[in-house]
């Protein structure tokens, strides 16, 4: 979909559908809304009297305009209450209109900055959340589908009637598009099955990654993974006939700064079938996208790439499956991390932290100061939280506090739950150092307090996705399927960072 922004007459556009919008209570309709009310010989009006359009969120109202003027429709897309209103509800407004129109067949599309007027949101901001909501409220992962889902929008046009706000739009528009596409080349991947999204197949992603952007990309294989000493994820792998990979990929935004570097490391177990713990079926049906954590680092990166914050930022991806082969890791077994820790497996389908346990240790060992890790860690953080927020734990209050405001200010909500030393007793082993699951009580954090253990030094920061890497229904921008969070918030992160 190409996107273009023009200052002019929005009624006057030659396209198949204009987008305008109301907030639930006006009863006559100002701006581009009241124009085409006028251009229609006030149907809006009327609607709006008959009780048809109440401005509700989520309400979208299709109008033929009968040659009365250009455009060929108008959606009349309702805002919800004024006093509600943010970037994130100017994101699915945006996502639900353009979805309306795409199945009505409507290929080219025109619409207001929803927001930049009446709703005295910031303009670019406004206009990066139009771009960036029809991207993803338009996103389909289709690879497998001999016919295709029908027509799409070809053609999104931004139209602002003040001329001035054209250099604003625009830049907010390029990078709504650079996020956008991010988070739906994280979708790509999350929603690909196993049996094709592989470890190596991450490592063709990252590779497509770094290209793009110039990045340097370090795949390390078996033999260098056990070079270094990472037994905590070989242990992992070892049941699987799929080659692990771990994969490093940086960008240098501030070369001259060495100190100024942010490590983002995700999850990438590309099959959680529990390992000899095997799970049961119901548990193991979503687990192809048990990587959604790798993922969004990686797809963070192909933003980062392109908005150029002046941070050096490196990515690290642990990439195995979790499987129940001969090879196969046992309850019992004791594995040495690569800072020489010592870990007891009480569960084999505690694997995510044994994963980030040498990612963790690798990025101190790298130098990296700053490290925020994402992982669809637990089932405790859906009971917890459910899909309605990220988990977010930290060991430094400042760093902690900067990543959850990235995460609210993009609209993808985290709730910080505590890291008490006291929760460390849980996961004491008679034998080892510690052992890798904490019992039954706060599954959550003593998920979190384990990866920590291989901290060395870094302030850092866990976000549990378990709950929100994927949606069960279409809702907003969000579809079907994977979600690509917390890409927006590592971006966002990125960007405040480089600031400071
Ligand atoms: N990948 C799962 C966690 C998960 C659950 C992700 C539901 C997405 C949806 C993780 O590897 C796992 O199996 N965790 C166990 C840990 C337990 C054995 C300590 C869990 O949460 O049950
Ligand atoms: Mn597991
Ligand atoms: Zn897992």
């Amino acid at each position: 979909m190409e996107i273009k922004v023009l200052s002019g007459d929005i009624t006057q556009q030659s396209v198949g559908a204009i987008v305008v919008n109301l907030f639930e209570g006006v009863t006559s309709p100002g701006g581009a809304t009241g124009a085409a009310d006028r251009a229609l010989d006030g149907a809006i009006t009327k609607l709006i009297e008959e009780g048809e359009i109440k401005g509700k969120r989520g309400e979208m109202t299709l109008i033929h305009t009968l040659d009365k003027m250009a455009p060929g429709r108008v959606l009349v897309a309702g805002l919800g209450k004024e006093k509600d209103f943010d970037l994130d509800r100017v994101r699915a407004v945006a996502a639900e209109s353009c979805r309306r129109l795409r199945r009505a067949g409507v290929q080219t599309v025109a619409t207001i900055v929803h927001g930049a007027g009446a709703g005295g949101l910031d303009v670019r901001g406004a206009a990066q959340s139009v771009a960036e909501g029809t991207i993803l409220g338009l996103y389909r992962f289709d690879n497998y589908k001999s016919n295709d889902g029908g027509t799409d929008i070809a053609e999104l046009t931004i139209v602002e009637a003040n001329a001035d706000m054209l250099s604003d739009l625009e830049a907010g528009v390029a990078e709504g598009r650079a996020i956008g596409d991010a988070v739906n080349f994280c979708r790509d991947m999350a929603n690909e099955p196993a049996n094709a999204m592989t470890p190596s197949e991450m490592s063709e992603r990252a590779l497509q990654v770094a290209n793009e952007g110039g990045m340097e990309l370090e795949v390390l294989d078996k033999p260098q993974m056990a070079e270094l000493g990472m037994g905590a994820l070989l242990g992992v792998a070892q049941g699987s006939e799929e080659p692990p990979k771990f994969i490093i990929l940086k960008y240098a935004g501030d070369p001259g700064n060495p100190e100024n570097t942010l490590g983002i490391l995700g999850k990438g177990i590309t099959f959680d079938s529990g390992g000899l713990d095997i799970k049961g079926a119901a548990g193991m049906s979503t687990m192809k996208g048990d990587m959604a954590g790798g993922a969004s680092v990686i797809a963070a990166m192909k933003a980062i790439g392109q908005l150029k914050p002046k941070i050096n930022i490196t990515a690290i991806v642990p990439a195995t499956e979790n499987m129940p082969g001969g090879r196969a890791q046992r309850p019992g077994d004791v594995v040495r991390a690569m800072n020489g820790k010592t870990i007891e497996i009480d569960n084999t389908d505690a694997e995510g932290r044994l994963v980030l346990a040498d990612a963790v240790a690798y990025a101190c060992s790298i130098g990296i100061k700053r490290i925020v890790d994402v992982a669809t860690l637990t089932g405790a953080v859906v009971v917890a939280l459910g899909d309605k927020c990220i988990g977010a734990f930290g060991n430094d209050q400042d760093f902690t506090d900067a990543v959850v405001a990235a995460g609210n200010e993009v609209g993808e909500r985290m709730w910080q739950l505590p890291t008490y030393d006291d929760y460390k007793d849980q996961y004491k082993s008679d034998i080892a150092d510690i052992k890798n699951t904490g019992g039954r009580g706060a599954g959550s954090i003593t998920g979190a307090l384990i990866i920590g253990e291989f901290n060395d030094g870094a302030s850092w920061v866990h976000l549990d996705i378990a709950g929100t890497a994927r949606s069960s229904a279409v809702k907003g921008y969000n579809i079907k399927g994977a979600t690509g969070v917390p890409v927006r918030t590592l971006v966002n992160l990125a960007k405040q960072l480089a600031k400071t």
